[in-house]
């Protein structure tokens, strides 16, 4: 008898030990780069230690790197469990994986050293660029491909999104990366201007919509239906939910330029639109968080399902906040302020971190045939990393709309009542707070670090087989 057809595990294996490995890497410089924000001495005067070149390190490094390993490891594991099928090619899917660590090493070489195209979210200069381009296309024939060999005939709907995210970001990637090289380590972006501005803020604002939010929906839609054991609470709304938010993201990007050179038109439409996605957004928070129903008491004494519907609660509050923001009066207000950089971590800690961290929980025991060590050290995690997040946003929050109105303020002359100077000073005590809140954030990633460690070392991977065609999944 042949040797029975099993799942590729490997890769998912791979992705997701990095992970938590990239998880930590990027948060400690998150913590440092809050903490030089509290204490500016903390960059030594060393050159690749300052705050301009440490922040970038930061993004790539949780959106890409944390986010981008959380996103490869899920949709492998997803596309194949939902299809009854082996990746289509182990081989690409292993390009995929050194691939992208090469392109993380590379962002983790050339940012310190102040090699940059300046974009936003696509620092990065053209080689790597092209690296990133050669990646995805891998990744794309790997998913497709298992996606078009599957035996199910039916296509899930976290594969919906995943699929979203996969193309949306080929798209957006190849368009705002275009740039003539003039030498090895510098390029000239191909727009000008304020074609420039609107090229890049299409691609930052969906990079939110389909890095930060289309693939991790794709998690939502698999793994709390699966830790609930309870099936997904409208199917049909789901479905809504995805053409909805796949239209409306395309258009929202301008309100990332209110009350700049663009034109005034095009400001508003980024406007309503962004208004517009409340709804698909709180859709897809509603079937999320209603799929518990009938299992609520599972809350109580589950913390990854805690981590998961805290993360979609999360969601929810950052697809209400961000319409608010886009209202161009509210942003007048808002805009250049650390109320920005609330939003942005109740996006990324609260939504994109947590499901991650509840996903991969749930991925790693599973992957090497292991019981998680400790259910008791999740449940002290998912408590460290709720008050990290509290911590963070309401310091910024705060800080935020106290910028914001120190700015404004004018005497009754007309000249400002406070120096720029003085609303820096008025920061202080908020930027510790934030520091102290990533901390906390951070340290509840060791302990993760060390649970999971605990629970796989000396295991065996596992090989985990594909049901017989008509078995259910
Ligand atoms: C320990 C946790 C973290 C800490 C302490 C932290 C800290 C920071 C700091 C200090 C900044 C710069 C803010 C400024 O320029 O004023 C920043 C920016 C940013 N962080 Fe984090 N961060 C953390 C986790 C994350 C995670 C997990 C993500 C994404 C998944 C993320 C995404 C971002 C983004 C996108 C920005 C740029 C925001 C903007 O330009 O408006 N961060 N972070
Ligand atoms: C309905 C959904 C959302 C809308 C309409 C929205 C809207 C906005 C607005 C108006 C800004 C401020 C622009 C500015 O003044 O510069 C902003 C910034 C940002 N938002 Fe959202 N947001 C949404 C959801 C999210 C989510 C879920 C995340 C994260 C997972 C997120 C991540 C970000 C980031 C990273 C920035 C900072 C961009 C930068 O300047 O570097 N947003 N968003």
């Amino acid at each position: 008898m042949a040797a029975q057809e099993t799942y590729n595990y490997k890769v998912v294996r791979q992705f997701a030990i990095m992970t938590v490995v990239w998880g930590i890497v990027g948060m400690l410089v998150g913590v440092w780069i809050a903490a030089e924000m509290a204490w500016p001495a903390l960059n030594m005067d060393i050159p690749w230690l300052t705050f301009s070149r440490l922040r970038p390190l930061h993004t790539n490094a949780v959106v890409f790197a944390f986010g981008g390993c959380a996103l490869f490891a899920t949709s492998y594991y997803v596309v194949q469990r939902t299809s009854h099928v082996r990746l289509f090619s182990d081989k690409l899917a292993a390009f995929t994986f050194w691939g992208w660590q090469l392109v993380i090493v590379a962002a983790a070489i050339t940012l310190p050293l102040g090699i940059t195209t300046t974009k936003e979210y696509a620092e990065l200069e053209w080689p790597i660029d092209i690296l990133i381009t050669l990646v995805w296309v891998a990744y794309a024939v790997v998913f497709f491909g298992t996606l078009a060999k599957r035996r199910v005939s039916h296509i899930y709907v976290a594969n919906w999104f995943y699929a979203a995210f996969i193309l949306a970001i080929a798209v957006l990637h190849v368009v705002n990366s275009a740039a003539l090289p003039v030498s090895f380590w510098k390029s000239y972006s191909a727009y000008a201007g304020v074609q420039d501005a609107m090229v890049q803020w299409w691609y930052g604002h969906n990079a939110v919509g389909f890095f930060l939010t289309a693939g991790f929906l794709g998690m939502m839609y698999y793994f709390i239906p699966k830790q609930a054991e309870r099936p997904v609470y409208s199917y049909r709304l789901s479905v809504v939910h995805f053409w909805a938010l796949a239209f409306t993201y395309i258009w929202a990007g301008p309100h990332h330029l209110h009350y700049t050179a663009l034109p005034d038109w095009t400001q508003s439409v980024g406007m309503v639109f962004s208004l517009i996605l409340l709804a698909p957004s709180w859709g897809g928070m509603i079937t999320g968080i209603m799929t518990l129903s009938g299992a609520w008491e599972k809350l109580r004494t589950d913390p990854i399902l805690k981590f998961l519907i805290v993360s979609v609660s999360f969601y929810g509050m950052s697809t209400f906040e961000g319409p608010l923001m886009s209202i161009k009066t509210v942003n007048a207000l808002s805009h250049y302020t650390d109320w920005t950089i609330g939003h942005v971590h109740s996006g990324a800690l609260g939504w994109v971190g947590m499901i991650s961290i509840g996903a991969m929980y749930f991925l790693i025991p599973r992957l090497f045939g292991r019981q998680i060590h400790s259910v008791k050290l999740i449940e002290t995690h998912f408590w460290i990393a709720t008050i990290g997040i509290v911590l963070y946003i309401s310091a910024m929050w705060i800080a935020g709309v106290m910028q914001g109105l120190m700015w404004r303020a004018v005497n009754a002359d007309g000249t400002l009542t406070y120096s720029f100077v003085e609303s820096v000073q008025a920061m202080h005590p908020f930027y510790i707070v934030r520091t102290l809140g990533g901390l906390f954030f951070l340290s509840g990633m060791l302990l993760m670090a060390y649970n999971l460690w605990k629970t796989i070392a000396g295991a065996t991977p596992v090989e985990a087989a594909i049901p017989a065609p008509a078995a259910a999944h």
